[in-house]
């Protein structure tokens, strides 16, 4: 049983979210990628449901999200707003499908809204991508902005460590965050930046600022379900809360199926016809 309860249970909107950043209210995300776990997050009171390219890692194994396809993620949106009521989804774009063209990226945009029932998309990037984000606002698609550490650009940074720590990448992110609020964004995610820089950033937008690494100076937080309950229980970084041990509660489980199978205790007399 959840220990939250939502103080207003209707359907979480983008206006919503900019009503929660007015009233100083912090707004909860949590990625999922599956139907039986995001009915869970939702039940749980959940704000807004990411179903991340982060799929890539934690669904398939891949080293990078770069190989997430616009049909995956189709397939994870759809899985995902099957189980959920009230929180608003937001699905990734993958890499590939929104950069340089911006047709082709309101064409990829228009795919997820229509065959997901997802209610809005994020997209990596700021000023090499606006035409992009204005163009898919433009057919009336909510778009969240993702700034910072931005994975898809991995063989680009070299690295997964904080961004934005020198003063001229600080600018630009700076720069990029109003852009992309001018544009008419509904939040921005800023994933593993200095936590000032973040709170400067949060305090000057009228948008949510979601942040995952980057402080409470935030007008939210987000993280990715597996690292938070536990199950990619190697992944250890310094932002990370882990609420859960689950990856070791479904060794022991399994390894206990796996006894009680090969000792002929499992199934008993009750759990036969
Ligand atoms: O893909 C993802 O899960 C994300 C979050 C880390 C924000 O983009």
């Amino acid at each position: 049983m959840s220990t939250y309860t939502p103080q207003d249970n209707r359907k979480v909107t983008t206006r919503r979210l900019a009503e929660m950043k007015a009233a100083g209210e912090k707004i909860a995300m949590l990625t999922a990628y599956d139907y039986s776990m995001a009915r869970l997050i939702d039940e749980a009171g959940m704000d807004v449901i990411l179903v991340g390219d982060s799929a890539a890692n934690v669904m398939v194994g891949y080293q990078t999200t770069l190989p997430m396809t616009l049909d995956n993620m189709i397939y994870h949106a759809k899985c995902v707003t099957n189980g959920v009521k009230r929180a608003l989804v937001v699905c990734d774009m993958p890499f590939g499908t929104y950069q340089g063209n911006s047709l082709e990226a309101l064409a990829s945009a228009v795919r997820i809204m229509k065959e997901s029932n997802a209610e809005a998309v994020k997209i990596e990037g700021g000023e090499e991508i606006i035409d992009s984000v204005r163009r898919i606002l433009s057919a009336g698609i909510p778009v969240m902005g993702h700034l910072g550490l931005t994975p898809q650009s991995i063989n680009k940074f070299g690295t997964y460590n904080v961004r934005a720590k020198e003063a001229a990448e600080a600018a630009k992110l700076k720069s990029d965050a109003r852009l992309l609020e001018e544009a008419g964004c509904f939040a921005i995610v800023l994933e593993k930046v200095p936590a000032t820089l973040a709170a400067e950033v949060a305090a000057e937008l009228t948008i949510p600022v979601i942040g995952i690494g980057a402080g409470g100076g935030c007008d939210g937080q987000v993280l990715v379900m597996h690292d938070m309950l536990g199950i990619n229980s190697n992944f250890k970084p310094k932002f990370l809360r882990r609420y859960a041990e689950l990856g070791e509660a479904i060794e022991n489980a399994v390894g206990n199926y796996i006894n009680d199978v090969k000792s002929s205790d499992f199934p008993n007399e009750n759990e036969q016809y």
